[in-house]
């Protein structure tokens, strides 16, 4: 049943340019909650499409009637027996995000959450939509998503592959959305990162990355006080997990000089690549990590204050959105390792930029 809402949702032409289209923003991943009336007013004209936005991405609510004009029966019972549909005065709302991404469809909480808790499923962020379509469509025989969240990665990889996640919604999203993309050959298992076994030719990570004071909650934000608690174990393990020829890819956030900090994991049998998005000042960061987090206005500055003395003893004075690469290099092949500024992604490269940043000739 659940396959219907995708087919549906394909029909309509719901994909990341139309939604960019309507709500005149680009990425459509930078809409905010407080925007709503500016988006009201834009995807009112226009149509199932734009009911499709404002059901699924903006969390307005929609009368029965609307409701049908955007999905059939069928899709309408699927939600339903989901528990994502919530009636209120207004109408319906869809109490989770469903977002397009390369031709699929993922459901995940919603990412205007007014106060974030610790298992909520991370909705499709910039990093992403980075990670989706940086990592090469290339054909490979077996895949690891590490901290797959939704599943996204997995279920994009177009082989068999397996998901790890620690937090067991996240599990249940990434079976809920092999189930709606119709793929058989994706499992997803709980646990922590490193627990998963078996070797690779892809393994693919988003991981928790914003360096926070102790006790903030979110299991797809905290990286720790340095932002690289899962990172950098991930990164001294992945011998272990890749084959010759395979291919690590990353979409981060991290205190500048990660492709230094990389190589000292990893030594030497590995190429490393940089591509750089844009950088932030921390006091930016820090302050929008903060808004994002529910913290009540009142406790803002002190929490700045606890956020700042973290930054500081880490010596934290940048931070810089990337997507990375790690190529495990054939015996003989010398090292290599090169940092290219890319901008932020707004669809997939050629295959001749994938071969620039991979170093092929
Ligand atoms: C930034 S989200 C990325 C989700 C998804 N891969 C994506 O790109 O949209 C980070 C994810 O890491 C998971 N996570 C946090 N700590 C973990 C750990 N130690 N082992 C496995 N997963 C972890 C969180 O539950 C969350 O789903």
């Amino acid at each position: 049943m659940l396959e219907s809402i995708a087919t549906r949702m394909a029909r309509l032409g719901f994909v990341e340019s139309a939604v960019e289209d309507i709500l005149q923003l680009r990425p459509f991943t930078f809409r905010r909650a407080i925007h709503q009336p500016a988006y009201r007013r834009r995807w009112k004209k226009h149509g199932p499409l734009g009911l499709a936005v404002a059901f699924f991405l903006l969390q307005e609510s929609l009368s029965l009637e609307d409701l049908r004009r955007l999905l059939d029966d069928e899709s309408i019972a699927a939600l339903h027996l989901q528990g994502f549909l919530e009636p209120n005065r207004l109408g319906i709302r869809c109490k989770v995000d469903l977002y397009p991404c390369l031709g699929k469809y993922f459901f995940t909480d919603s990412a205007f959450e007014v106060e974030p808790w610790p298992e909520q499923v991370y909705w499709l962020g910039g990093d992403s939509y980075t990670l989706a379509y940086c990592t090469p469509r290339r054909s490979y025989a077996r895949a690891l998503d590490l901290c797959s969240g939704s599943g996204v990665h997995a279920l994009l990889a177009g082989c068999p592959a397996l998901g790890v996640d620690i937090n067991p919604r996240a599990i249940e999203f990434g079976r809920l959305n092999a189930a709606l993309n119709g793929i058989s050959q994706v499992e997803f298992a709980q646990g922590d990162c490193c627990s998963a076994e078996g070797t690779y030719d892809l393994v693919t990570l988003n991981p928790p990355f914003v360096p926070t004071p102790e006790g903030v909650a979110e299991l797809y934000r905290t990286g720790g006080g340095n932002g690289e608690g899962v990172t950098e174990r991930v990164v001294r393990r992945l011998a272990t997990w890749l084959n010759p020829g395979g291919l690590f890819s990353m979409a981060t956030e991290a205190p500048d000089g990660a492709l230094q900090r990389m190589r000292r994991w990893l030594g030497s049998g590995w190429g490393l690549a940089e591509l750089r998005k844009f950088e932030f000042p921390i006091e930016e960061y820090i302050f929008s990590n903060i808004l994002s987090s529910g913290t009540p206005p009142d406790q803002q500055e002190a929490e700045y204050e606890r956020w700042l003395d973290t930054y500081e003893d880490h010596n934290i004075q940048k931070m810089v959105s990337a997507q990375y690469f790690a190529v495990r290099l054939a015996p003989g092949v010398p090292d290599w390792e090169h940092s290219l500024e890319i901008g932020h992604p707004s669809g997939p490269p050629s295959e001749a930029d994938w071969s620039l940043w991979l170093n092929e000739k």
